[in-house]
Order: structure tokens, then sequence, then C-alpha cells
């Protein structure tokens, strides 16, 4: 029986999903280390209320569990050497350089955690692959650990994770189902079985899902390639919708209706963002095309490109509507984490389009209750279109939504934060420039209320 644990990585996969087992299983240990100082003491921090990650739920489970049999450490090495069972939650980020830039997933911080564990281990270890991973990396990871370990056994797990941020306690607590890729010895199957006995402490046998390596490496590509898709799907349907007059939120329900095509992910929007459905569909489409899958990629691309027109388009509406120019007007953003209940702000709609405004010298006020200003300026200086300097003066950050509107042209929602749908829109509109414009990247306002106040609103799929 599994009665240690270390994972590698206390990001927003690896925390969430730790503090989960520990909370569920007292009688597991399990330690989550991380390279990065600063976020291992964040999660050490006395009030509990400051973990580095926000999630609706997390710091009561942290609460309980830590300093029971839930530790968050920098010393990788022991956490390693002491656990029967490591998880790899660590980052695959797009690569940015040589071979497959800008879409194959970048490996290094796998293979130096492999590496290292083959150092450590002195006996016997399950690895689980917790990121998300190109189909096939599991191989590349026993190669490593064969041939630099001390001879111990090591079996490699597949588990990639399908919790959604903002969700991700209840994600955690009920599953839909939880999937587990092994090989297919008596070795695999007994290693998949101890992985299986840790999640059947809360999830039901029926929701774990156990098949080979591959299937299980490829599914979490699959499902975040067909959840974007759906995305983007309705969000093409929405160009279309503002040119014919017909309103993307009743088209979306018509068809959602479908018990073929069912309700979930149908909302038209900015334009997706978060840290894995661009990246992962790249990685598809990159692993495609190195099969010499030509129409393949080609097919699954097209969700990125759609995507990117989506926010593009959404910015250009901007200018557009504000006679042309938004040079010298001050635009007031709400929200920047690319989605409601997060403080994640990963490729984040808000990012691109307030690039996109800055190049067109427009000030972007930004207000969101979860993101700081060392954040926002990070994720604009990340994308080296000017310099710090410029966007620092190009952006500012309130402290409420009523200050970032104050005085500005325009409003443009790009989180759907439920607190905006509850503030004092007559307020917001009395301290604003006129006309008063409001573009709902979103489609969260109340459009009729907001008219009959004054404002000018434009939301996404309707005219
Ligand atoms: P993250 O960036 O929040 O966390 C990764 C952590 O790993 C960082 O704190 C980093 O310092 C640490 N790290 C990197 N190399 C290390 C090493 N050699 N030793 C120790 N620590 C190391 O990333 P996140 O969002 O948790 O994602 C992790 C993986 O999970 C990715 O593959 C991602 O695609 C996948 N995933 C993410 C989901 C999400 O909603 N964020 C959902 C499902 C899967």
């Amino acid at each position: 029986m599994i009665t240690n644990i270390c994972c590698i990585g206390a990001g927003y996969v690896g925390g969430p999903t730790m503090a989960i087992i520990a909370q569920k299983c007292p009688h597991i240990k399990v330690t989550v280390v991380d390279l990065n100082e600063k976020r291992i003491a964040a999660w050490n921090d006395a009030d509990v209320n400051n973990i580095p990650i926000y999630e609706p739920g997390l710091s009561d489970v942290v609460a309980e569990a830590r300093g029971r049999n839930l530790f968050f450490s920098t010393e990788v090495d022991k956490a390693i050497d002491e656990a029967q069972m490591i998880f790899i939650s660590v980052n695959t980020p797009t690569k940015t350089y040589g071979v497959g830039k800008g879409m194959a997933a970048d490996l290094k911080y796998i293979e130096l955690c492999a590496r290292q564990i083959a150092r450590v281990a002195k006996n016997d270890k399950i690895v689980v692959e917790k990121s998300t991973l190109p189909v096939r990396t599991a191989s590349a990871i026993k190669d490593i650990l064969d041939n630099t370990g001390n001879g111990v056994q090591f079996q490699i797990l597949s588990n990639p994770e399908f919790l959604a941020e903002g969700t991700a306690v209840e994600d955690l607590f009920a599953p839909d189902r939880v999937l587990i890729g092994g090989d297919t010895t008596s070795e695999g199957q007994n290693a998949i079985q101890k992985l299986v006995d840790v999640y059947a402490n809360w999830v039901p046998k029926g929701k774990i899902l156990t098949t080979n390596v591959w299937s299980s490496e490829l599914s979490k590509l699959t499902a975040n390639a067909f959840l974007a898709q759906r995305v983007s799907s309705i969000n093409a349907l929405s160009e279309l919708c503002e040119k014919t007059g017909a309103d993307v939120n009743e088209v979306a329900k018509a068809i959602g209706l479908d018990s073929r095509i069912g309700p979930k992910f149908l909302k038209a929007s900015v334009g997706f963002g978060g840290s894995c459905f661009q990246k992962d569909i790249l990685n598809l489409v990159y692993i495609a095309k190195s099969y010499g899958l030509n129409e393949v990629a080609d097919y699954w691309e097209q969700v990125i490109i759609m995507n990117d027109h989506q926010k593009r388009r959404f910015a250009n509406n901007i200018i557009k509507t504000l006679y042309n120019t938004v040079s010298g007007k001050k635009i007031a953003f709400l929200g920047w984490a690319f989605k409601k209940d997060t403080n994640d702000t990963r490729e984040s709609a808000a990012i691109y389009v307030a690039d996109d405004l800055l190049s067109e010298q427009a000030t972007v006020v930004v207000y969101d209750p979860k993101v700081g200003e060392e954040q926002i300026q990070f994720d604009l200086n990340y994308l080296e279109s000017r310099s710090e300097i410029e966007n620092a003066k190009g952006v500012q950050v309130a402290i409420n939504a009523y200050d970032a509107c104050n005085n500005a042209h325009a409003i443009a929602v790009l989180t759907e934060w439920d607190e905006f749908k509850t503030y004092d829109w007559q307020k917001i509109y009395d301290n604003m420039l006129k006309p008063a414009f409001v573009f709902d990247g979103r489609n969260i306002l109340n459009k009729e209320e907001l008219e009959k106040i004054g404002f000018i609103y434009q939301g996404i799929g309707s005219r």
C-alpha cells in the first residue's frame, strides 16, 4: 500500500491535487516540492489565505491537511528518496527556441525531474506523469530512468489531470473520471492498481478508468482540443451572428438543447485563454505534423487561428467604434485573469487586447479582483511588444472598478467575475466620459439595463 507520495511541482495542478489527496487519505504522507522558494514559502504561510493559488475552497483543504500529512518543501531529493510514488507536475510550456519553436512542448523540466529521480532513488518507485505530455513521453522518461538510475525498478504511469481552474477543488472532489495509463505487463498493472487504490479513497471505482500509457497521454491532449474547439466553433459563429442579426446566445441555447451537442462550452466570448488550451493544441498539431499528418494538423490549428482572430477582432472593434482612434483615450478593463475564480493570467485574452490597444496609444486602466499590478506588467512585458517603461506608462492598475472606470471613454469586460454584475452601473455611467461605451467580452452584463442608463453596449455575437 502507498503511504508516502512526493509531487514535484507546487503549481496550479500539483498544489490543489496533492492537497485533496492528503485531505482524503490521512494515512498517506504527501510532500509537494518545488525549486521556487517563494512559492513554497507562500504555501507554508501561517495565514492560509496567503497560499499562492486562489481557488474557491482550497485554503480550507490546505488548512485541514497541512502539517498533518501534507507538507510543502524545497528539499526535492529528500522527498524523492522517501516516496514510493512520485508525481511529476512541472510546467510543460510551448518551446520558445530551436526545433518545434512555438509549437512543441518544452520537456526540459520533465527531463530534469527524471534525471533527478534516477540519481536519488535507492529503491523501486512508481513515477506518475501528472503534467500534460506529448504522446509517447513515458518511453523517454523510462529510458532516462533505466539508463541513469541506480539499478532500481521504475514503473511509469500516466495520470493526466482534468481539473478546471476556478473549480479545481470541486473537480478534484468529484471528478467526471480519473484516467490512469500504465504498462500492460503484470508489474505495470500492479502499479496501476496502487494508484487506483489511492483515488478509491474518495472516487467511485466506476469513475476510475485504466488504459495503456499512450491512450492516457493522448486523451488529455484530445480532451483539451475538443473543449477549445467548441469555444472556437461558437466564436466563429458569433461573428456571423453580428453580421446577420442572429443572436449567438439564442443560437447556442437552441443547439445546446440537442442532447448530442449539449449546453456546456458554448458561450461566445473574447476568446479562450489559460495555460493549457493553446499549448496543448499546438503540441497536438506538432505531433501530427511530425508523423506527416498534415490534414490532421491543419484541422486542429484552425482552432488557434480562430481564437487569435476573436481576440484581435474584439480590440479592433473597440478602436473602430471609438471613432477609429483610441489614442490618448482611457479604456477601463474589468478583469485580467483568464477566467473567473482564479488568479491565473496565463494566455488571458486581456493581455492581447491590452497589447493591441496600447499599440494604438490608448491608456488602459485595469481592475481585477485577484490580480495585482506586478503580474499585469509582467504579462505585458512578456510579449516584448514595447519597452517596460512604455508598458508601465500605458497601463495603470486600479484598486476597484469604480476608480478604473472614472473618466473612462469605454469599459471592456475581459473576465466573467460575478461581482461585475452587481455594480452600481448608474454611478459608473455618471463618472464616465460620454458617449459611454461598454464592450462586454463575456456577455455577462444586462444589455437592456445598461442601455436604459445611457450606455452604448456591445456584446459578442449580437447586434
Ligand atoms: P505551474 O507553472 O503552475 O507549476 C509548475 C511548477 O513546477 C512551478 O512552480 C515550477 O517552479 C516547478 N518546477 C519546474 N521544474 C521543476 C523541477 N525540476 N523541480 C522542482 N520543481 C519544478 O504549472 P501548472 O499549471 O501546475 O501545470 C503543470 C502541468 O499540469 C502542465 O503540464 C500543465 O499542462 C498540466 N495541467 C495544467 C492544468 C491547469 O489548469 N493549470 C490542468 C491540467 C493539466
